[in-house]
């Protein structure tokens, strides 16, 4: 029995462990190849604790936390992230961090849950706008499975177009790396 919960900042304590598990080990997946650690995963949730009009949405099944959608006001990430948007009424833009799914639930409409529920909480709340960005990997990366699916379609189905020249940088730990390096990420964004 799948359930998908909104949570308010104390709720969510309770499944910190869980949710950075759960990162860990989707974003291990190409294209993001993230080499995590439980301890800055659990301090990276908590920003989302503290983020004035921040979201997190999860995906249960029985009390196994099997997906975690996340968004806060653009406003509140650093420089790096806000990027090009700098440019415009950031107040306005609603920013999704990340949907992760375990591979064993995918394909049953839980990520159209996930964006349907954050948009709805951005448009509550004034937002005009909503962004997300996605990381670039070369398209004849190494590890790159040979059956890979770009989330392109997905997210052109959400109603999404990428934002041609805005990027954000972030910098993170690959599989197999020695030190984090910066990745650049593309933007998408939608007209709530
Ligand atoms: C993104 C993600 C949450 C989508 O979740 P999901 O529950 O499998 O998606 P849904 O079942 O809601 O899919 C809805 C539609 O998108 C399609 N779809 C899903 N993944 C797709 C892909 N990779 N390429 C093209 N279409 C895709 C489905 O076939 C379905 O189509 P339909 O509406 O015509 O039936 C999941 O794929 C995931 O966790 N991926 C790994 C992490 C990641 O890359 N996250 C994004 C960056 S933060």
């Amino acid at each position: 029995m799948l359930r998908i919960q909104t949570f308010t900042r104390k709720e969510i304590v309770a499944y910190l462990d869980d949710l950075a598990q759960l990162r860990i080990s989707v974003f291990r997946e190409y294209p993001y190849l993230y080499d995590g650690s439980l301890d800055y995963e659990k301090e990276y949730l908590q920003t989302f604790l503290e983020a004035k009009d921040g979201i997190v949405v999860a995906a249960f099944d029985k009390n196994q936390v099997v997906g975690i959608s996340t968004g806060l006001p653009l406003a509140q990430e650093p420089a790096s992230v806000i990027g090009q948007w700098a440019t415009e009424d950031v107040a306005s833009i609603y920013y999704f961090s990340e949907s992760v799914l375990d591979r064993d639930y995918r394909g049953q409409g839980i990520g159209v849950q996930f964006f349907q529920t954050r948009e709805a909480w951005a448009r509550e709340l004034g937002f005009r706008q909503a962004v997300f960005c996605g990381v670039v990997r070369p398209d004849n990366h190494l590890l790159k499975p040979v059956d890979y699916l770009p989330l392109d379609q997905f997210w052109q189905k959400r109603g999404f177009t990428k934002k041609e020249g805005y990027f954000a940088e972030m910098s993170w730990l690959d599989i197999g790396g020695e030190e984090e390096t910066t990745k650049i990420l593309q933007y998408w964004w939608k007209a709530l």
